[in-house]
């Protein structure tokens, strides 16, 4: 079976829009979402433009301020300051990767913890392991979405996550073991120093690959009828494309979609779940703020 991120991705979108417009007679404002970019990263900027489109669709207000990449981390933290004590701001995103004369970390940790639509700032990330969120970062939460729209159960199964990143592995361990529904799952997270990662993947009842290399999941490290998700975005040169490039995830859908009893595409899979996943925080953010 395939999982279809784009099917799961427009219902999702749909309620998105409901309440938004709700809020909108309710309140008299529009939730607003501020995106940041600096420097010239081709993905990003693409990221960034859907995302504004993104929010066009469902009736948010949105603004990308893009950035040269001599911009200063003091500008950029000043920049991000204005956005904080901005009442009509609900939501704030500083797309990463920044240039590397900027912290990451002190950027991410400059914004206002109840604007942070990533769930990237220490505080988020402490209450999301705690089991007492206020946001949830994008990917992961999209992956669980999908999950849960196909009623793929997780407690109780053992579950691998390849790949330890802030911004997908480690997050989604966390909310895969949490006490809850969706989750109770047997959680182990494998990386490029895992010693036996076939083995430990060929483990997996859900196996999810998130390590940013193209199709690093063979058919050989999957068991019999697991459920595969794949996260990876990898842009691999391709002269018979138009733009140069094609896309793919880290899983090599030809071969592990003759094993899995369900896979997620690549593009079409979680993809198309992250934006609306951040429009949902967006959303959130604004109530939070509001009522
Ligand atoms: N870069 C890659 N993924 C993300 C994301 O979810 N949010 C931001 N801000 N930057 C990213």
């Amino acid at each position: 079976m395939i999982l279809d991120g784009k099917l799961v991705a427009a219902a999702k979108r749909e309620k998105i829009k409901e309440e938004t417009a709700e809020l909108k007679n309710k309140t008299g404002k529009t939730p607003f979402l501020v995106a940041i970019i600096v420097g010239e990263d081709p993905a990003s900027k693409v990221y960034v433009k859907s995302k504004e489109k993104a929010c066009e669709k469902v009736g948010m207000a949105s603004k990308v301020d893009r950035l040269p990449d001599t911009f200063s981390e003091i500008e950029l933290l000043e920049l991000i300051n204005k956005y904080n004590k901005d009442p009509e701001v609900n939501g704030i995103l500083v797309q990463l990767p920044l240039p590397s004369h900027i912290d990451e970390q002190k950027v991410i940790e400059k914004i206002d913890p109840i604007k942070d639509v990533d769930c990237f700032h220490p505080y988020n990330v402490g209450r999301l392991s705690l089991g007492t969120p206020v946001f949830y970062p994008a990917t992961p939460a999209g992956v669980i979405e999908i999950l849960k729209y196909y009623n793929i159960e997780t407690s109780g199964k053992n579950l691998v996550i390849i790949g330890r990143s802030n911004i997908v592995g480690k997050p989604l361990a966390n909310m895969l073991v949490q006490k809850a529904d969706f989750a109770n799952a047997t959680v182990t997270i494998a990386h490029s120093r895992t010693k036996n990662l076939k083995e430990v993947a060929r483990q997996a009842d859900i196996l999810i690959a998130a390590i940013g290399k193209p199709e690093f999941v063979k058919a050989d490290m999957v068991k019999q009828d697991a459920v595969v998700i794949d996260v990876g975005v990898n842009r691999v040169e391709d002269e018979t494309r138009e733009k140069g490039y094609r896309l793919a995830g880290d899983v090599d859908f030809g071969e592990v979609n003759k094993v899995a009893s369900a896979i997620t595409p690549v593009p079409g899979g979680v993809g198309p779940m992250t934006i609306t996943m951040l429009l949902q925080n967006t959303l959130k953010a604004f109530k939070v703020q509001n009522i």
